[in-house]
């Protein structure tokens, strides 16, 4: 039997996963929610989902879905996320996983307790090289790592929409929204490692700039987010991460990635190429790994989806995500404080 499925907000992420799931041969969309006026509606009809809500307490009692993502601003996640374990539903959260950290705490307790799975949208983690890379750092291929590079952004561009912007739906500017995908990426290769302080700067330039770029529903009095921050990460294995967003990049700037400085050498993110060194010479190493999937965001839904039906495990872990949140309260403690705190 199809898993059913209901996806959580009709907005630019919800029709994404409307279409990924579409191809998954083992799930079979029931429903969509979205509060808004006619949203839910629209998306179905575009997509052929046959059932459309604006009420969530309706959906979850008509249609009993098995699975549930939640793609709806991050102000939501943690009270649909837990309405959804309590109705026994298993959830994919879209990213940054929620508000703050006791409201992370409560959506692991309660997937705990109603015994569900849980993972997030974090598409990075499908990359075949990652995993390699992940595996070659697990088994010691760079030595004791000491410091990991993690940066990225956009350039000249906050996210379309009407609440990116407002960190009282948002939780956060370029941290929260952006380098989250590329912080847990990192997390994750290195095998997690626990975060111990952060200290953190953030900045708003979008306000102070004479003509600047507008492409979300609203104006510059609106934005109450960061769109630039820098941030240093101690772990208890004395590692250290430094962390760079940037929503208004130059035109020039390096994207988005990571890079681990092993005790052997260094190793960047989607590269299949590690550079081991030897005295002064790099000596390249090449990962094996697997072709990656055509379409990220499928492969993350029919992984799952295989989990649920006791296929393999779910890909994002209750210590990954927590650690991901934790970094992330500390960058914004960190900043309004101008003091490193302890997470
Ligand atoms: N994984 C990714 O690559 C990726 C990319 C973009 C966005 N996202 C995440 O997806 C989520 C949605 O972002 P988006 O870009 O689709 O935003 P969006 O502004 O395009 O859409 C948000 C939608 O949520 C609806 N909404 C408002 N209140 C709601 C509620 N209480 N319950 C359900 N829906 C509600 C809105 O009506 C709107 O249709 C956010 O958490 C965002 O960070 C993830």
């Amino acid at each position: 039997m199809k898993v059913r499925t209901a996806v959580f907000g009709a907005g630019l992420m919800g029709r994404e996963h409307l279409r990924a799931l579409a191809q998954v041969e083992a799930a079979e969309v029931v429903a969509v929610f979205d509060p808004a006026e006619g949203a839910a509606a629209k998306a179905a009809a575009e997509l052929g989902v046959p059932e459309a809500y604006t009420d969530l307490d309706e959906l979850m009692k008509a249609e009993e879905p098995e699975y549930v993502v939640v793609a709806s601003p991050p102000l939501f996640h943690a009270q649909q996320s837990i309405a959804a374990f309590e109705a026994g539903a298993h959830v994919l959260c879209e990213k940054p996983l929620c508000m703050d950290r006791a409201e992370a705490d409560a959506i692991v307790a309660a997937a705990k307790k109603a015994g569900r799975l849980f993972t997030m949208g974090f598409q990075i983690r499908q990359s075949r090289v990652d995993r390699a890379l992940k595996q070659f750092i697990a088994e010691g291929g760079l030595g004791q790592v000491y410091h990991t590079r993690v940066w990225g952004g956009h350039i000249m561009n906050y996210p379309w929409g009407r609440f990116h912007h407002r960190r009282e739906f948002s939780f956060g500017g370029v941290m929260a929204a952006t380098i989250v995908h590329i912080l847990d990426a990192a997390l994750w290769v290195l095998g997690c490692p626990e975060p111990v302080t952060v200290s953190a700067s953030c900045f708003r330039r979008l306000d102070k700039m004479p003509d600047p770029p507008i492409n979300f529903v609203g104006g510059v009095e609106e934005v109450t987010v960061e769109d630039f921050s820098h941030a240093h990460v101690r772990f208890a294995d004395g590692s250290s991460m430094s962390i760079d967003g940037n929503w208004l990049m130059h035109p020039t700037s390096r994207g988005m990635g990571f890079e681990v400085l092993g005790v052997l050498g260094v190793a960047k993110e989607g590269s299949a190429i590690v550079e081991l060194e030897r005295k002064s010479e790099i000596v390249p190493h090449e990962l094996a790994a697997d072709p990656d999937p055509q379409d990220r965001t499928v492969a993350e839904h029919a992984e799952f989806v295989a989990a649920i039906r006791g296929q393999g495990e779910a890909q994002v872990r209750f210590a990954e995500a927590l650690a991901v949140q934790r970094i992330l309260v500390g960058i914004y403690e960190s900043a309004a404080q101008g003091r490193e705190v302890r997470v």
